[in-house]
């Protein structure tokens, strides 16, 4: 199958089909999402494997996911096979042929996001997207993401274990998400990825115990999307005189949702929890945009990104 031209971009040096990117843990990966029936590998310009450490993790105990107004709370823990297993075993069985494959690279030290990257750098894996933002682990994760010398020592640690383009994952918990942007570009970052989930917790009062077996989570789904188009916004306003492009995400479930973060900023758009509620809504986000740059005479998906008119400007 073949997606119309007008979708077609280029983000950190890799072609992506259309703008949409399956996103981190809400696609297994990848294998796991191929499987739904109707499932078109070409609506998505790239996909997002799960985080992966460097040795095999089990993840948090039971629950890990609750459905709150709005989104859901999850809070995983980064259950993965570890960095060698996915390169031997995985990525071998992922077809290439239409869409593009990022790695999402965690762990609880530098060292070892340096040595995770370095194995993905030897393997044929397009991107490596640094999880500096994952809210469900006891060490590495969001306490990085939340400290702007942490975030830019990671990302100068993955920068010198590869050449390959480097995104990085913002958090959306913390003061000044511009100013850590900025330190992440100076340490080499080729991309962002904004947002992660933001922190939250849900308690069962019968019990008097939180519902998650981690006691704390990620919030996700269309209950964050106006702090993630917000957060896309200040992000690009630091990367895009650098020329550098943003995957914005967080709660978009039609292509309305889509638009405004490339109208915030993004040049591609993640879709998460919305695949919960429709596994086939790429394909149905896809038309809408191309719906759109014809009702509103743009040439190409390109052409929206940052295409705000602000009030008062
Ligand atoms: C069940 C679940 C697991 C996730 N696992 C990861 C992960 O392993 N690494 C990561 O960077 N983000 C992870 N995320 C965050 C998503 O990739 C995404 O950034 C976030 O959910 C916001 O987008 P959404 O509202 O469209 O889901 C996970 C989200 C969910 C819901």
């Amino acid at each position: 199958m073949t997606t119309d031209q007008r979708l077609a971009l280029e983000f950190c040096g890799m072609r992506f089909a259309t703008p949409l990117v399956l996103l981190s843990g809400c696609v297994g990966f990848g294998e796991e999402y191929t499987r739904v029936e109707g499932f078109a590998n070409a609506e998505a310009g790239a996909v997002c494997l799960k985080g992966t450490t460097l040795a095999p993790r089990l993840g948090n105990p039971a629950h890990r996911v609750y459905e709150t107004p709005g989104g859901m709370l999850n809070a995983i823990g980064l259950q993965n096979p570890g960095a060698r297993a996915v390169v031997d075993t995985i990525l071998p069985t992922l077809d290439f042929a239409e869409t593009r494959f990022i790695a999402n690279v965690s762990g609880s030290t530098v060292e070892e996001y340096e040595e995770v990257t370095r194995i993905f750098d030897d393997s044929p894996i397009d991107a490596i997207e640094i999880n500096i933002s994952c809210p469900n682990v006891k060490e590495g994760g969001v306490t990085f993401g939340n400290d702007p010398d942490m975030s830019a020592r990671v990302v100068a640690a993955c920068r010198r274990a590869t050449k390959k383009p480097l995104i990085t994952k913002l958090s959306p918990n913390q003061t000044d998400i511009a100013a850590n942007a900025r330190r992440c570009i100076e340490a080499g970052t080729d991309g962002f990825a904004v947002i992660n989930t933001l922190m939250g917790m849900a308690i069962d009062i019968e019990q008097r115990r939180p519902v998650l077996g981690n006691n704390q989570g990620g919030l996700s789904g269309p209950a964050i999307k106006p702090v993630a188009v917000f957060r896309t916004f200040q992000v690009a306003q630091v990367a895009r005189p650098h020329g550098i492009p943003i995957i914005g995400q967080g709660g978009v479930t039609s292509a309305a949702d889509a638009i405004e973060f490339l109208l915030a900023g993004a040049t591609a758009v993640g879709v998460g929890t919305g695949l919960f509620y429709d596994p086939l809504l790429l394909a149905s986000i896809n038309a809408g945009i191309l719906d759109y740059l014809d009702r509103h005479g743009f040439a190409q998906v390109s052409d929206l990104t940052g295409a705000l008119r602000l009030n008062g400007a």
